[in-house]
């Protein structure tokens, strides 16, 4: 494993539209390593792969109970609920603003190996993850902050 440098906010890749992934191979596996090591040294919670600077669809999420949950090709089935919380990104150091999101989701989503899984999430995890897939969007948690 080894770290990746952080794609910091101002840089423009940031900004583009995610392709899917369409080879589930050693490669993609080594990155989702990479972003663990990467995520773990910078004490985050989420970490997108344009964040480590590849335009592709996978991210990381640390779930509230520490478990480690790998999204790839992630499509939100289902939503509702809503709350606001503050947030902060890796990729915008020192930013933390209160954002609103669904406090419930439904997924569809793709591991390392390829295998299609569908879950649920609530509040903490659900919010994480939406962020994450955000970023697969062009989307930085402060274009959906209450104030700005
Ligand atoms: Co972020």
């Amino acid at each position: 494993m080894a770290l990746r440098d952080i794609v910091k906010d101002g840089d423009p890749i940031l900004r583009k539209r995610c392709r899917e992934v369409v080879d589930f191979d050693k490669k993609l596996g080594h990155i989702l390593d990479d972003m663990l090591e990467t995520m773990q040294k910078a004490e985050g919670v989420g970490l997108a792969a344009p964040q480590v600077g590849f335009l592709r669809r996978f991210v990381i999420c640390l779930l509230s109970d520490g478990e480690l949950l790998e999204l790839v090709n992630p499509v939100v089935l289902e939503q509702s609920g809503e709350a606001i919380l503050h947030e902060g990104c890796l990729s915008c150091p020192g930013k933390y603003l209160e954002v609103k999101r669904p406090s419930y989701i439904k997924l569809e989503y793709y591991d390392r190996h390829g295998e299609k899984h569908v879950r649920s999430f609530n509040d903490f995890n659900a919010r994480v993850c939406l962020h994450e897939i955000d970023h697969l969007e062009g989307i930085l948690f402060y274009d959906k902050a209450v104030k700005k």
